[in-house]
């Protein structure tokens, strides 16, 4: 059959090297791709990914049997609903489902009704009542614009004034309209982990927890990035914390049938936080994550398209899911000066080479191909570098040998991707 992902990150070079492996798979395009979807599927540039109609359009013309929507732009603007009301086999929520992610006062409210576990909250579009809470509360305190904000609209205040300017800076406009109304929220601590679940008609199949690492530069510091690497399963997580995610993830997808016009099918991702009162929701994603997917998607064995269309066309009871008994790393390779600021268009040389290592695979997330043919930056996050092995540690250093290999001007990474996970434990204390 022929499917068409939407996306250009690493995520969806992930998803579609996976979907290319099943025999099912005809002909894959991939709107807008990167330089290295391009050599796995057909890139179509020109197609607005927001634009359901304009992708409607595609799907007829090009006979395609599958929709996979990678980012949460598409979803949160209703792509989903224009497709699958044209009874095109969707992966991917229609909009209401991605208000999950669009929309933090509305997933707070969802976690609240099901009784999930979550932080305490204030979510109000009146500047003053938000001052006031944090007078009542103190600080720490995060504070949160409520609508999509690309990963910036998150304040974790140490100081009240901290709180009250991020406050302030909201209602002045920093985000726009996403930052009308804030999300006030207690401040939990403890490792984060993320725990993502293929979600379809009130069922959630989930796979192994993963764990980003978001801050720009080593020792968890600088800026917050989109993630800087990640790893699968997670070693710290113990069999209770597994439990509770798994059930909150269940609850859900159970909730999801009950509440929303149609039932949610796509990915579902929690992230959680790991508190000395047990995991706790921070957030909802209406999608795979990124770098999530680069470490979760190599380990499984199952056909993803025969899942995905399983999701897509609401029968749960037909997902099988196989994992690789393997432990996944993903490094990310940046442009200098990411999250700020960077240059495009530098050479970049060596993929083939790390690719060609046993159990390495690198997933281009801003690549494209020069005039020349070359392979050339063309994003903040260049390349996730990904390896597996049979133990952690043994997956750390293929992920690390392999990221020596490939080198451009500017070349940014974390040295200390997995290094707690290593460490224990303690080393959130
Ligand atoms: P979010 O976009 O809601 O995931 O928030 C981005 C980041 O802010 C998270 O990955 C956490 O590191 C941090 N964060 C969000 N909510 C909280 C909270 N209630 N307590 C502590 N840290 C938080
Ligand atoms: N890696 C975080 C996200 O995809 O939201």
């Amino acid at each position: 059959m022929n499917i068409l992902v939407l996306g250009s990150g690493g995520r969806e070079h992930a998803i579609a090297w996976a979907l290319a492996k099943s025999p099912k798979t005809d002909k894959l395009y991939v709107a807008p791709g990167n330089g290295g979807t391009a050599s796995i599927a057909e890139n179509v540039t020109g197609l607005d990914a927001e634009d359901g109609a304009a992708v409607l359009d595609f799907v007829q013309e090009h006979d395609i049997a599958l929709v996979v929507i990678g980012p949460e732009a598409p979803l949160v603007v209703g792509v989903a609903d224009v497709l699958r009301g044209a009874g095109v086999p969707v992966f991917g929520p229609d909009k209401q489902g991605a208000q999950l992610e669009g929309s933090k006062t509305f997933c707070k409210e969802f976690m609240m009704r099901n009784n999930l576990p979550t932080a305490e909250y204030l979510s109000t579009a009146d500047e003053a009542q938000a001052h006031a809470y944090i007078d009542k509360m103190g600080a720490p305190i995060v504070v949160k614009a409520d609508g999509l904000a690309a990963g910036k609209g998150v304040v974790v205040a140490q100081t009240a004034e901290e709180a009250h300017e991020a406050v302030s800076s909201c209602f002045e406009g920093a985000f726009g309209s996403a930052g009308n109304t804030v999300v006030i929220e207690e401040c939990l601590t403890g490792p984060e982990c993320s725990m993502l679940a293929f979600v379809s008609a009130g069922k959630a199949y989930c796979m192994a927890p993963s764990q980003d690492h978001k801050r720009a530069y080593d020792g968890d510091q600088g800026p917050n990035t989109g993630g800087m690497g990640a790893y699968s399963p997670v070693p710290i997580v113990t069999e209770d914390e597994l439990k509770t995610m798994e059930d909150v993830m269940q609850r859900a997808a159970a909730a999801t049938a009950v509440e929303f016009d149609h039932d949610y099918r796509g990915v579902l991702y929690g992230g959680f936080m790991l508190t000395p009162n047990g995991p706790k929701l921070l957030e909802y994603n209406a999608r795979f994550g990124d770098p999530e997917t680069q470490v979760v998607l190599p380990r499984l064995e199952s056909d993803l398209v025969e899942v995905m269309l399983a999701v897509a066309e609401g029968r749960p009871d037909d997902i099988e899911l196989s994992w690789a008994d393997k432990w996944t790393v993903t490094v990310v390779l940046a442009s200098e000066g990411y999250p700020r600021a960077y240059e495009k268009g530098k050479v970049i040389l060596g993929v083939d080479d790390a690719n060609e290592l046993d159990d390495v695979m690198v997933f281009h997330a801003g690549t494209a191909l020069n005039a020349d043919g070359e392979l050339v930056t063309a994003g903040g996050r260049v390349l996730n570098v990904t390896a597996m092995g049979e133990t952690f540690q043994a997956a750390r250093e293929r992920a690390y040998e392999a990221c020596a290999l490939i080198d451009f001007e500017g070349k940014q990474n974390r040295s200390d991707i997995g290094l707690r996970a290593i460490k224990g434990r303690d080393s959130w204390a």
